[in-house]
Parts: C-alpha cells; structure tokens; sequence
C-alpha cells in the first residue's frame, strides 16, 4: 500500500470511529486505541507533509488565537420558529397548514427535539467543511470555522455527500455532563458560573482560542439543508434527515413521522416527560411539514416558516420547604435575597438555592421562611420561586423583611435608584 493510500485508510477508519463516538455514543474502541490511531496517522503526515490535508482528523485544533470574527452574509436567511406553548396552539398550526394546503385529511409532519443550544451553519464543499457560521441576526453572523472545527461530532469530511457547495444547519450545544463538569471546573476557580448549558455553549463558541473551546466539548444536531441543487432527491424531511445521518452528520435520533395533530401531541407529552432522560438541554418540540414540496406551498412571513412551528416545554417545577431566605451581597455592594430550600428534584438536578430577584418582588409575592414554595426551572440551574403554597402555611409565620445591616460587613444597607434598572435596590453603604 502506497503512504497516500494507507493516509486515505486511516483517515476513513478514523472518522468512521469519531462519528461512533461523539454522534452515536456506541464507540468501538477504548480512547487508547483511537488516540493510538489518531498517532500513526499523525506520525506519516509528518513523514509525508505533502500529503497532509485540512480534512484530515489530526487539523481539528488549529494552533493559533484568533483576533476576532469575521462577518459573513448567510446564502438564505436563517429564519426563526413561531412558538406554541400550549395544545390548541399547535392545533391551531395544523388546521392552518390544512386551511392553506386545502386538505381534510392528515398532514404528515415531522417531530424533532428542540435543542437548546445555538443555530450553526456549515458549508461544505465536495463534501469538505469549509465554513461554520452563527446565526447571528439572521442575515449576517460570524464566522466561527475554527471553533466548529474543534466539535468532534461534525464531520471535517462528509461520507459519500454530492459535489457542490451547500449549507448543513443545525444546532451546537454543551452536552449536559459537560457542562456540570464545566461549572464545578469555574466554582473551584472562583469565577461566575454560566446560567445554562446554552449560555455555556453561546459563551463558548464566541471564545476566540480554538484550543479551550476543543476541551469544553461541545457537540451539534443538524437538521437541515440550504442549497442548489441536493434538494432536488429528497422528497421529505425524514428522508433528509436519514440522508444527512449517512453523510456522518450528526442527526438527533429521537425524530419521528407523524400523522396529524393526534401524533403530534402524543409525541410532545412523552417527550415532555422524558426529556430529564437526555444527554442535552432540550426546551421543546419543533414540528415540520415532511413532504418539501407542501412546505414551499405553505412559504415562509419575513420571520418564520409557515410549515414549522416549535411547542415550548412548560417550566419543570417541585414543591419542597423553604428553610430561610439569606441576603447575598453582590461585587458592587447590591443586596440580593435568595432561598435556601430543602433539597428538591426539579429538571433533572438536584437544587437546594432559589433566586429571590430582590425585595419587592418576595414580599409582592408574600414568600416567608418555612413555607412551603413552588420552585420552577426553565432551563436554567438555578431556579426560581413561583410563590408560597399558601394552604400548607404554617400558623407561626410572619412575612420576611429585609435586614437593616449587611451580614458581611455591619453597615446599614440604603435604598437606591438604579438607571440600569429602574427598580428600587437595596444597596449597602461602603464604610469609610
Ligand atoms: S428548524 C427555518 N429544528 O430553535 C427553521 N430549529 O426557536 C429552522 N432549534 O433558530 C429551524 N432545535 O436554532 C429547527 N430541531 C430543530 C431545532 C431548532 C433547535 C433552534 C433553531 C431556531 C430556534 C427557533
């Protein structure tokens, strides 16, 4: 075998163990071997540097720090989805399509995890990455190439994809175990910790050195296709999306066809209730027209598609008791109260601490310690207080008031006006 051919070999066989790993979570080999793979081709790209190409496994990470991103106009808008938050919205979506579609009957549609992370854009070429792009405002984002090469679960070459340029869309986002591991990684170091695994995600592809975003480990779902010429022998999303998973592109598994509305909802109620299940963030259900040719009928507003819609999760939310409100004082000096609960499963952790926003907001709400609250989760690690359960109160209770000291420092706390905010706060007085 000639060192081009053992190269080509190598390079197959090591994708083929990258898409088992990060794309389908079945990997066949320990880390050992694959980073042992990863060595010898590495090793005959350096004896061969004619041979080395910016496909090749071994270029993910590229060895410099950016001076910042580069705008670019996106070949299509990338649109945005109408939201539905309850069940006679979506229904209302479907006898839409159906209006417009003029049919009686079922509408085949697709149903797909929404991802919470953001949207990405990735242009290949031959079937070679050539560019990853944010959304940004829907016409123009940045280019983040060098970041989008770091995720392993996007292909750097594509397995048997049509020549041309064309554009793959989907979503990158921080894998749940990452980014808990990334948080606890921030606490120990004294820094702020990211509110969710979106903001994490966000945070992270904005980073200009290619190299941490490579340990942060981000990974991506698409779920789309912009181009001339490939839409042509796809007659429906599902064969799209099973067209993209044979390219070694990442595809969420859990899509389903379903027909009509009653399919629809059975989808997003069970999904509702696994979601906690998943290895991702996942805030919903985005709903797709399946045959191409219906969604070009339906069209897009200036904002969405009319084929599309997403059905919004509601907030995951617990009961447990509220064991005392305690005031934390922020870097400037602002005085926020915040709950301590007894530990409560809500969204699939664990949370013992609750925001409490500020003053007004507690007493508006009349929360006292030792109440019994209803906390919610949208997505975020730390939840917030719906209000106090006000049958299970105790006969002791009395309304919480803020104290007149700081608990840091003794000095006693003013009430201030804030531009940014124009709420009260509660500020304390930095002793002379
Ligand atoms: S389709 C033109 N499918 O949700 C329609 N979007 O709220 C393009 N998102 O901007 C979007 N998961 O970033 C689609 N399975 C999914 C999605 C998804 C997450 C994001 C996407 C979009 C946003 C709209």
């Amino acid at each position: 075998m000639s060192p081009a051919e053992q190269i080509e070999q190598l390079r197959r066989e090591i994708r083929r163990h990258e898409e088992l790993y990060y794309v389908k979570a079945a990997p066949e080999l320990a880390d050992a071997e694959f980073d042992a793979l990863l060595r010898e081709l590495a090793a005959l790209e350096t004896e061969h540097p004619d041979l080395l190409t910016a496909d090749s496994p071994t270029q993910r990470v590229g060895g410099r720090v950016a001076d910042g991103f580069t705008t670019v106009v996106h070949a299509e808008p990338m649109l945005s989805l109408d939201n539905a938050s309850a069940e006679d919205e979506l229904r209302a979506f479907d006898e839409r399509v159906r209006r417009t579609l003029e049919t009686a009957g079922d509408v085949g549609y697709v149903a797909e995890l929404k991802v919470d992370g953001l949207s990405i854009a990735l242009t290949y070429d031959d079937g070679v990455l050539l560019r990853g792009a944010t959304r940004g405002d829907g016409v123009r984002g940045e280019d983040v190439t060098f970041n989008v090469r770091t995720i392993r679960a996007i292909p750097l070459k594509l397995r048997g994809a049509p020549p041309g340029r064309y554009e793959v869309r989907g979503e990158v986002f921080l894998p749940r175990p990452a980014f808990e591991l990334l948080n606890k990684a921030r606490a120990e170091a004294g820094e702020p910790l990211f509110a969710n695994p979106r903001n994490a995600a966000a945070g992270t592809m904005r980073n200009l050195d290619p190299s941490l975003v490579a340990r942060r480990g981000l990974s991506a779902w698409t779920y789309q296709l912009v181009g001339a010429g490939v839409r042509g022998s796809v007659p429906t999303h599902a064969d799209l999306l099973t067209r993209l998973d044979g390219w070694g592109l990442p595809v969420e598994p859990h899509w389903r066809r379903c027909q009509g509305i009653d399919a629809l909802l059975a989808f997003c109620a069970e999904w509702r209730d696994k979601r906690n299940s998943l290895a991702f963030e996942t805030d919903g259900v985005v709903i797709k027209v399946d045959r191409l040719a219906l969604r070009e009928q339906l069209g897009s507003t200036s904002k969405f598609p009319r084929w599309a819609v997403a059905f919004k999760f509601p907030a995951q939310q617990a009961t447990t008791r509220l064991k005392s409100i305690q005031v934390n004082i922020g870097r400037t000096g602002a005085a926020t109260p915040y709950a301590v609960l007894d530990p409560v499963f809500v969204g699939g952790s664990t949370v013992s601490m609750a925001t409490l926003h500020n003053p007004e907001d507690l007493a508006r709400k009349d929360i006292r310690e030792d109440d019994i609250v209803i906390v919610e989760k949208a997505g975020d690690v730390i939840p917030r207080i719906v209000g106090p359960v006000l049958s299970q109160r105790a006969e002791h209770s009395r309304p919480w008031t803020m104290p007149s000291t700081c608990p840091v420092c003794g000095a006693m706390f003013t009430r201030r006006r804030t531009k940014s905010f124009g709420a009260a706060r509660t500020a304390r007085v930095r002793p002379d």
